[in-house]
Parts: C-alpha cells; structure tokens; sequence
C-alpha cells in the first residue's frame, strides 16, 4: 500500500542507490522502539500462526522440511539482494521464510564498473551485470554469527573474478569451509552470465568435480549441509539431463532453477534500442517467468520427483508461485517481483499458498 506510494519516487533515483536507500530506511524504521513486532504483525496479517519476534513469519501450518532442513515458509529472498547478510532482520520482518546471501567470493572485489544495473519498468524486468560485487566471505561470516533466529539462511557460493576455472575449486571450498558454522544450506552458483567463463563450469566435466569435491568435503564434516546447484535458464535438454544425473552421482540435495537468462526476448515492451543500451548482463523478472518453470518442470519430470527443487525466475505473485509448485518446485525464491511489487509480495504469496501439500520428506545432506 505504502509501495505504491513510494514506487514512483524510488524509481526515480538509480536502481542501486535506491536499493540501498530504501533498505536503509527500512532498517531505520525498524529501529524506533515498537516498530518490529508492528511490522511483523502487519506482514503477516490473516497469515495462521505465532507472529512472534523472532519466529520469521510465523511458521504455523506453512512450515516445510526440505532435504533436512525446516523452512518456516516456502516463501524466500533469492540470491544478489542481500549479497553481504546486512538485512537479514529487515527481511525477516517482512514475512520472508528464508534468505539466500550471496553471491560471496573468497576474497573482496568491487564488481563491475557502473552502471550495472537497470530496470525495464514496462516489461516488469531487470537487467543486471553486477559482477559479485561483495566484501569477501570472511565479513560474511563474522556478520552471520550474529544472525536473528528463526530465519533459514543460505549461502550462495561463487568464486573470485581473477581465479582462472582451473582453480574454481579451492575458491568455492573456501567459501564453504568459511561459512559452514553459519548458514543452513549452500548453493553452488555458476551460473551468473556477470563472472567471465564462470558458467563453463556448467559443463558435465568440470561441474562434476566441483560438486564431487564441494560434497566430500560436506559429508566429511559432523552436520553436512544441503548443498544445492543453482543453474541458469539458458541450458539445453541434454545440459539439463547431466544436471539430473550428476546430482545423483555426486549425491547433492537438490537444484535451484533458475538464474537471470542472457536471452533478450522478442516479445520484450521495451524498445529494442533501450534494451540494447543496457548492454550485457542477466535478465530477471516477469519475462523469465514462463522459461524457469519450464526448466523446473523438465528437472522435475527427468528425475522422477527424487530432489527437491527450488523454482526461481519471474515470481510477482501467489498465482506465479503456485505455477512453480505446480510444475514440480517446494519452494519459491523472489528477487524482481519485490522491486515492482514491493514488499507485500511475500505476505499475498503466503496466503495464496495456504493449504498447498506439503512435499514428501527428502533426503538430508
Ligand atoms: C541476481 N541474481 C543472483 N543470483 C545469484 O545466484 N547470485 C547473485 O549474486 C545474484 N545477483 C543478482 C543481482 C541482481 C540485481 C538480480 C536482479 C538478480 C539472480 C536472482 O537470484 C534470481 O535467480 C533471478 O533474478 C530470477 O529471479 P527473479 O528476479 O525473476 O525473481
């Protein structure tokens, strides 16, 4: 409500700098002695269950278990909105069930040049080229031992702009060992279009042994993690099709489908030339949409229902959501819709979720 209100004017400044501004206003709001509990009360209204500080959203009937972990919600914030684990509470206040930060690198690195970041308010979608722009996982993980309860937290892996794909590996093992105390489950990322060459690592070869190497060194720990492939929308069939069977071969949790596509589609409102001068980098939102749960039926239908998947890609509202259930998700991440549809978002889509089925139990790490 008050969205619609403010949308006009933040639309109005740089998308980065509205991004920031807002969520430091946010975080401001929430700061004034009441303005939590009042918040969360208001987010999570006609929504079953405690609406405790504390309890992210009020778990009640909508909890799910998926691959061992008990997600208060299927409702979640995707990976790039809080790259550095900054709004955990913000998000939580919200009504999110669960946060994906990330993209981290081993090390710090400012990402690309700007501007990187671009919205295409007519087609509801964004353009983005921010290239991991992040403060290295081991700020990542000093700021999560502090993280509120409550809130399922995931870390999205990557690996730094200058390690050549031969080393890969040791930079997502880093990440890993660093943030393993800290988060709930991990997702392998190579799958950005921002990170030169990174997603060549989506091939059969090297993917295998970066799973293989990410899981052994998982299972070797006393509380392995479920550890999750987030692929773009851009794969071919049979791509799709070694995803399925490296995941049983390497014994992973599941999938998350899918990532910002590098496809521009004809059917785009924009003018051509205005999405031409954006230049390179992922497109997300409303046009995605339909592509990802494609993605997401086909993984679903290949493996016979044997992971969970996590659909991703175009989600702006509950009837959005329940496609990707429908076509085979547990649970549903948002990046884009919150932008154009504020923060709401994740109260409709709880309640046009009521009553969905819950998934058979998955296997744990
Ligand atoms: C992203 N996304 C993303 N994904 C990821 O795995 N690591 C990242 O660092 C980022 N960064 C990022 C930045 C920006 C500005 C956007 C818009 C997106 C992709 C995101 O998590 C999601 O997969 C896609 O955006 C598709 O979902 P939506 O946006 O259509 O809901």
């Amino acid at each position: 409500m008050l969205y619609r209100w403010m949308k006009p004017l933040v639309f109005r400044l740089d998308p980065e700098r509205a991004h920031e501004g807002t969520m430091a206003l946010w975080s401001g709001v929430l700061r004034v002695p009441g303005m939590a509990a009042l918040a969360r009360a208001w987010f999570t209204r006609g929504l079953r269950g405690p609406t405790a500080i504390g309890a992210a959203g009020g778990e009640g009937s909508e909890g799910v278990e998926v691959a061992g972990v008990r997600f208060p919600n299927r409702v979640g914030l995707a990976a790039g909105f809080d790259k550095e684990g900054r709004w955990l509470r913000e998000m939580a206040a919200l009504g999110v069930g669960f946060v994906e930060v990330g993209t981290v690198t081993p090390r710090a690195q400012p990402g690309n040049p700007r501007p990187r970041l671009f919205r295409l308010p007519s087609d509801s979608a964004i353009i983005n080229r921010m290239g991991f722009n992040n403060g290295g996982v081991e700020a990542l993980a000093a700021r999560l031992r502090h993280r509120p309860p409550g809130l399922v937290v995931g870390g999205n892996l990557g690996k730094n702009k200058d390690t050549p794909n031969e080393e890969a590996v040791a930079d997502y093992l880093a990440c890993f060992h660093a943030l393993h105390q800290v988060v709930d489950y991990f997702v392998v990322n190579v799958s950005s279009p921002n990170t030169p060459g990174l997603r060549a690592l989506q091939d059969r070869g090297p993917l295998g042994a970066l799973l293989a190497a990410l899981q052994g060194a998982n299972v070797a720990l006393p509380v392995p993690r479920p550890i999750f492939l987030k692929i773009a929308p851009d794969l071919t069939d049979a791509q799709l099709d070694d995803i399925v069977a490296l995941v049983a071969e390497t014994g992973i949790a599941g999938v998350i489908a899918t990532n910002t596509t590098v496809e521009r589609p004809a059917q785009l409102r924009t003018p051509r030339a205005a999405v031409e001068a954006c230049g390179a980098g992922g497109l997300s939102g409303a046009p995605l949409r339909a592509r990802s749960t494609e993605v997401v039926r086909y993984l679903h239908e290949r493996s016979g229902g044997t992971f969970p998947i996590i659909g991703v890609g175009g989600i702006d509202s509950a009837e959005a959501a329940r496609e990707k259930l429908a076509a085979g998700a547990v649970l549903v991440q948002v990046y884009s819709g919150l932008i154009f549809q504020g923060p709401g978002l994740f109260r409709r889509i709880r309640l046009g979720l009521r009553g969905w089925p819950s998934p058979s139990p998955q296997r744990p790490a």
